[in-house]
C-alpha cells in the first residue's frame, strides 16, 4: 500500500470539506478556519461543463490555494487521461476520476498509479474512482486492483445542496461487502447531499471519508459544523467498536 493510502487510512473515518461551498472571494480565510478543527482534507469539485452542466475550477485555482490540508481533487470531467497531469502538478494528494468519464478508465487509473505526489513524492498519491448514483456497482469489479478509494455519489453531480439519494445507503453497504469479500483494503467515500441531519445514519454504514460542502459552509458556523460532522462520524465508529 502506498504512503498516501496509509496516511489517509489513519485519518478515517473523517470528512473532506467541499471548498466550492466556501465564499470564493475569501477561500484562504475560510479554509484557515478549519485549521481549528481536526479536518485534514479539502475537497475540490472540478466540473468541465461537459460531464456536468456547470463549470467550476481548474488546476490554477487548486495550485493557488495555500493550505496545510490535503488536497482531495474530484474530477468531473470528460476523458481525463491527458488532463490528470495538470491536476497532479497542481498539488492533488487524492485524485478521483469518474468511471463514466472515460472509454479507457482502467488506463486512466493505471496512469495515476505510476504518478508521484507533486507536493512531495514521499507523501504518495491516492487514486479514487467515483460512481454516479445511476451506475451499477458491477463496473468496479475489473478496476479494484487499480484504486485506493471508491467514491459513491449521493446525488447527481452538478452542484451542492441537493438531497441525498436514499438508494446510496444500500450501495454503500454493497461496496463495503464487496471489498471485505475480496479481502482488500480500499477506502469508501460518499459525496453529495450530506447534512447534519443524515450524517449519523451515513456513519452507521461505516464509510471512511464523507464529503460535505454546503452543510459546513452554511454562512454561519463552519467550525462548529465541521466539528459536529467529525464527532458524529467518530462517535458512531466508536459505537461500532
Ligand atoms: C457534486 C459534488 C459534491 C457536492 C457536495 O457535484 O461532487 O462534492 O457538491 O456538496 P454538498 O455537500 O453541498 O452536497
Ligand atoms: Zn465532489
Amino acid at each position: 500500500m502506498s504512503k498516501g493510502f496509509e496516511r489517509l487510512r489513519a485519518m478515517t473515518p473523517t470528512i473532506s470539506v467541499g471548498v466550492n461551498a466556501a465564499d470564493m472571494m475569501k477561500v484562504g480565510s475560510e479554509l484557515s478556519l478549519l485549521e481549528q478543527t481536526r479536518v485534514e482534507l479539502a475537497h475540490f469539485d472540478v466540473m468541465d461543463g461537459c460531464f456536468t452542466p456547470m463549470m467550476t475550477l481548474g488546476p490554477p485555482f487548486i495550485k493557488a490555494v495555500k493550505t496545510p490540508l490535503l488536497k482531495d481533487v474530484h474530477l468531473m470531467i470528460e476523458e481525463p487521461l491527458d488532463k490528470v497531469d495538470a491536476y497532479v502538478a497542481a498539488g492533488a494528494d487524492v485524485i478521483t476520476v469518474h468511471a463514466e468519464s472515460s472509454t479507457h478508465i482502467h488506463r486512466v487509473l493505471q496512469k495515476l498509479g505510476g504518478m508521484e505526489n507533486a507536493n512531495d513524492p514521499a507523501r504518495g498519491l491516492v487514486r479514487g474512482l467515483a460512481l454516479n448514483p445511476g451506475t451499477p456497482l458491477a463496473v468496479l469489479d475489473p478496476l479494484l486492483d487499480e484504486v485506493e478509494l471508491i467514491m459513491l455519489l449521493g446525488i447527481n453531480p452538478g452542484w451542492g445542496g441537493q438531497n441525498f439519494i436514499v438508494s446510496t445507503f444500500s450501495r454503500m453497504a454493497e461496496v463495503k461487502d464487496m471489498i471485505v469479500n475480496l479481502g482488500k483494503d480500499i477506502l469508501v467515500c460518499v459525496d453529495g447531499g450530506v447534512t447534519k441531519g443524515n450524517i449519523a445514519k451515513i456513519a452507521e454504514a461505516g464509510v471512511d471519508v464523507v464529503v460535505t460542502g454546503s452543510a459546513v459552509f452554511d454562512g454561519q458556523d463552519p467550525v462548529g459544523n465541521a466539528r459536529f460532522m467529525l464527532e458524529t462520524l467518530g462517535s458512531q465508529r466508536a459505537v461500532q467498536g
